[in-house]
């Protein structure tokens, strides 16, 4: 069983996605904690609903929050193999990220390495795509080292978003691909089909 925690800031579709993949048994996995920088988010009344473990964290002392020292602790107490960044919109620290080397993922909503990096995210993204005038989009799901969109990449969708016109349907049309391509990756997780070969991550 994969023990997941799964980082959002917003409307948490693709932490919905993921929960109903495991509640229909194609996912060997458990949200064992969903984790944002924002209390009052969608996502974050869904994990509640659902009897989730909530935390909230912050670089700043806050009220209501623990830093992100006080999370790894209670990832290593919880025992934590993969956290999954679905919409979560804060940088996290260095030190976070070397703790948990090749195991924290994220999706990403283009191609990369295209259309990623500092300021890409939520709808800059399909922004950026359509004022290219771009004819492919996607969505991507990638290790995450410190550096934006960077990490290795494990999995890609590409849509024909030829026809579209507006950042909006572009926007739609890669969500649902994003609610697929996610679940798969955690069940390949889940079953141990991902490998390292020649600096190339290979799904089984
Ligand atoms: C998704 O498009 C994801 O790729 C991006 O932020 C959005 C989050 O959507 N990183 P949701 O909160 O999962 O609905």
């Amino acid at each position: 069983m994969l023990n997941l925690a799964i980082f959002v800031s917003g409307r948490g579709s693709n932490l919905i996605s993921i929960f109903n993949a495991i509640k229909r048994k194609e996912i060997n996995a458990s949200v064992k904690a969903v984790v944002s920088n924002k209390i009052n988010c969608p996502a974050i009344k869904f994990a509640l609903k659902n009897q989730i473990k909530v935390f909230f964290v912050s670089e700043k002392e806050k009220k209501e929050f623990i830093n992100f020292e006080q999370l790894k602790n209670q990832f290593l107490s919880d025992k934590i193999d993969l956290i999954v960044l679905a919409g979560f919109m804060k940088k996290i620290p260095a030190e976070f990220v070397e703790q948990f080397d090749n195991k924290i993922i994220n999706i990403h909503p283009a191609l990369l390495p295209s259309f990623g990096g500092e300021g890409m995210f939520g709808m800059n993204v399909h922004k950026a795509v359509f004022n290219k005038s771009c004819k492919v989009s996607g969505a991507t799901v990638h290790f995450v080292n410190n550096k934006y969109d960077e990490g290795m990449i494990i999995f890609q969708k590409a849509v024909d978003i030829s026809g579209l016109s507006s950042p909006e349907e572009i926007a739609k049309k890669v969500l649902r691909i994003e609610h697929k391509i996610l679940p798969f990756v955690l069940k390949k997780f889940a079953e141990h089909k991902l490998r390292e070969v020649n600096n190339r991550i290979i799904i089984e």
